[in-house]
C-alpha cells in the first residue's frame, strides 16, 4: 500500500476532496500560472484534525503544503506536479471565536476569509485595516503565512503588526498555543514573528488574535491626475503630515494602467475628463471628532493653487469610492486576461521611487523594447508592481525566457538601490532563485537553521522558500 493510501484509511472520508472537478481548485491557483497535481486534498475541520492529520504525515514522511484562499502570487501553495504532496485546505476553520471590544481585538480561525473577517469586525463597530484585491478570497491563515501587505500599510502595517497571538500546528504534530491578545509581552523571543511570512514552511496557522481599530467613520477618497511621479511623490510626503497622519492609502496608476482598467470592466469610467500619464487614488480616514472632510478640501485645493495636481475628484459617497478602488482592482484582472505576464512587488526607499521607475524605464526600453511596463502601485510603502506584459508577437515558447529577462532587469536595478524584490507576496517557488541568489551564507544558514528546528524531516511546503 502507498503511503498516501495509508494516510487516506486513516482518515474520515468527510474530510477529503476525490471529486476531479471539486479539486480543482486546489491544484490550480489564482493567477493560472500554477498547476500541480495533489496526493490527496484534506480539509480538516478544528486544530485537532489538523494536527492528527500532520502526525500521520510525519510519521509516514508525506509532504504537506498547507493552503489557504490560494491567492497567493508565488506558487508557494500549489502542490507540486510530482502528485506525492498533500494539500491541506483550512478554510474549514473559518469560525470568528471572539471579538473583545476593549481589548481592540479578535480571535479568528486560519480560515476565515479576510472579507468576513472584516465584516465581523465593523459588526462590533471595530476596524481590521488589512485590504487587498483578493480579500473576497485570501485566508486569514494564507494573510499570516505570506505577511501579506496591502492598501492600508502606510497607516496601520503589514500583517506582522496586526497579529497579536497565533496558534500553530507545528510539524510533529503536535499544537503551539500562543493565542493570547497582549499588547505587551516581553518575554523574550517572540516566536509568532517566525510564522509571518514563513510560507507554510514552519508550522500550519490555525487560528490567531488580530489587532484591531476604531471604526472610521468618515473617509475621503480622491483620484488626481499628476504629471509625474515626482509630483505624486511630492503630494504624498505632504499628505502624510497635512492630513494629521490620517492618511491610510496611497497609490500610484499609470495611464495606461487606468485604460486597461476600462477595457477590461464594463461600466467603469474614467473618473477624469482628460487623461494624464499618472494618477494617485489617495485615501483618509478618521473616526470620532476630527473634521477630515474640511481637512481635505483645503489640502487639495492648495495642491490645485500650488499646480502640483493637474485635475482631480473626490468622491462623493460611497459608491463612487468603490468605482476609483475598483479601477485599480480592474488594473489586476486586466493583466490576468492579457495572459502570461511578470508580476513583480519590489520596494525601495519611498523618496527614491522616481528615480527607481526612471533607471527601471531605461533597461527595460533598451533591452526589451518592445515590452509593455505598468508600474503602480503601494508607493506610499515604497512598494511598486512593476510588471511587464509581453508583445503579442512574441512566440509561446519565448515569453518565459523573455519575462526571465525582464525580471532579472528589474531586479537588477532593484540590487542598485538597495531595495527588497519582494515587498508583500513572498518567495515562494517563483522567486526562489533570485532570493537565494542574493542572500548571504550566514543569512541562509540561519535560515536553513530554524527550518531544521522546525521541521527537521523537511515534510512541510518542501523546496518552497529555502532549499
Ligand atoms: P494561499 O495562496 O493559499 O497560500 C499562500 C502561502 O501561505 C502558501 O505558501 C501556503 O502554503 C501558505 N499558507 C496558507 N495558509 C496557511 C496556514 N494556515 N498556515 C501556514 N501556511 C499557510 N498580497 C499582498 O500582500 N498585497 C496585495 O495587495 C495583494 N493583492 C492581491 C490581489 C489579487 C487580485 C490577488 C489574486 C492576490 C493578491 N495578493 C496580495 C496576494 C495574496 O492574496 C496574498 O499573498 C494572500 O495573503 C494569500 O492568502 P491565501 O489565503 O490565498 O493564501
Ligand atoms: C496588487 C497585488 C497584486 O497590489 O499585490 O494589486
Ligand atoms: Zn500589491
Amino acid at each position: 500500500m502507498s503511503k498516501i493510501d495509508v494516510l487516506r484509511r486513516q482518515l474520515d472520508p468527510s474530510l477529503l476532496v476525490e471529486d476531479p472537478q471539486a479539486l480543482l481548485r486546489y491544484t490550480h491557483d489564482w493567477s493560472g500560472d500554477y498547476v500541480g497535481r495533489a496526493g490527496l486534498v484534506v480539509r480538516p475541520r478544528n486544530t485537532k484534525e489538523v494536527a492528527d492529520v500532520v502526525r500521520i504525515c510525519a510519521d509516514q514522511a508525506l509532504a504537506l503544503v498547507p493552503q489557504g484562499g490560494h491567492t497567493g502570487l508565488v506558487g508557494g501553495a500549489t502542490p507540486s506536479p510530482s502528485g506525492e504532496e498533500i494539500v491541506i485546505s483550512l478554510e474549514r476553520l473559518n469560525k470568528v471565536r471572539d471579538v473583545d471590544r476593549t481589548n481592540y481585538s479578535m480571535t479568528v480561525e486560519a480560515g476565515c476569509v479576510l472579507a468576513d473577517i472584516q465584516e465581523a469586525a465593523l459588526a462590533e463597530d471595530r476596524f481590521f485595516p488589512l485590504a487587498l484585491g483578493a480579500q473576497g478570497s485570501c485566508q486569514i491563515g494564507g494573510n499570516i503565512a505570506t505577511n501579506a501587505g496591502g492598501l492600508n500599510v502606510l497607516r496601520y502595517g503589514m500583517m506582522r503588526d496586526l497579529v497579536l497571538g497565533v496558534e500553530v500546528v507545528l510539524a510533529d504534530g503536535s499544537i503551539l498555543n500562543g493565542l493570547h491578545g497582549l499588547r505587551k509581552n516581553n518575554m523574550g523571543v517572540d516566536l509568532k514573528h517566525l510564522f509571518l511570512g514563513s510560507e507554510g514552511t514552519l508550522g500550519i496557522v490555525t487560528a490567531a488574535v488580530l489587532k484591531l481599530f476604531p471604526r472610521p467613520t468618515q473617509t475621503v477618497t480622491a483620484f488626481l491626475a499628476v504629471d509625474n511621479v515626482e509630483a505624486a511623490m511630492d503630494i504624498y510626503s505632504r499628505a502624510r503630515s497635512e492630513l494629521s497622519d490620517l492618511l491610510s492609502a496611497f497609490e500610484l496608476l499609470p495611464r495606461s494602467g487606468v485604460e486597461l482598467a476600462l477595457e477590461t470592466v464594463v461600466g467603469l469610467r474614467d473618473p477624469l475628463s482628460s487623461p494624464s500619464p499618472y494618477y494617485v487614488l489617495l485615501e483618509a480616514a478618521a473616526s470620532g471628532r476630527a473634521n477630515l472632510s474640511q481637512m481635505t478640501e483645503s489640502f487639495l485645493e492648495e495642491l490645485v493653487s500650488t499646480g502640483t495636481i493637474a485635475d482631480g475628484t473626490v468622491a462623493a459617497n460611497q459608491a463612487q469610492s468603490r468605482s476609483f478602488w475598483r479601477i485599480r482592482e480592474a488594473m489586476v484582472e486586466g493583466q490576468v486576461r492579457y495572459g502570461r505576464h511578470l508580476r513583480t512587488d519590489i520596494s525601495v526607499p519611498i523618496s527614491l521611487i522616481p528615480r527607481f521607475i526612471e533607471e527601471a524605464d531605461i533597461l527595460i526600453a533598451k533591452r526589451a523594447p518592445d515590452a509593455i511596463p505598468l508600474r503602480y502601485g503601494h508607493v506610499g510603502d515604497g512598494n511598486i508592481h512593476y510588471n511587464v506584459l509581453p508583445p503579442r508577437n512574441l512566440q509561446d515558447t519565448e515569453v518565459q525566457s523573455y519575462l526571465d529577462m525582464c525580471e532579472e532587469t528589474i531586479f537588477e536595478v532593484v540590487d542598485r538601490f538597495g531595495g527588497s524584490l519582494s515587498a508583500e507576496h513572498g518567495i515562494g517557488i517563483s522567486k526562489q532563485e533570485a532570493f537565494l541568489a542574493r542572500t548571504s551564507e550566514n543569512h541562509l544558514n540561519l535560515l536553513l537553521g530554524i527550518k531544521s528546528i522546525f521541521d527537521p524531516a523537511q515534510i512541510l511546503s518542501p523546496g518552497r522558500l529555502v532549499r
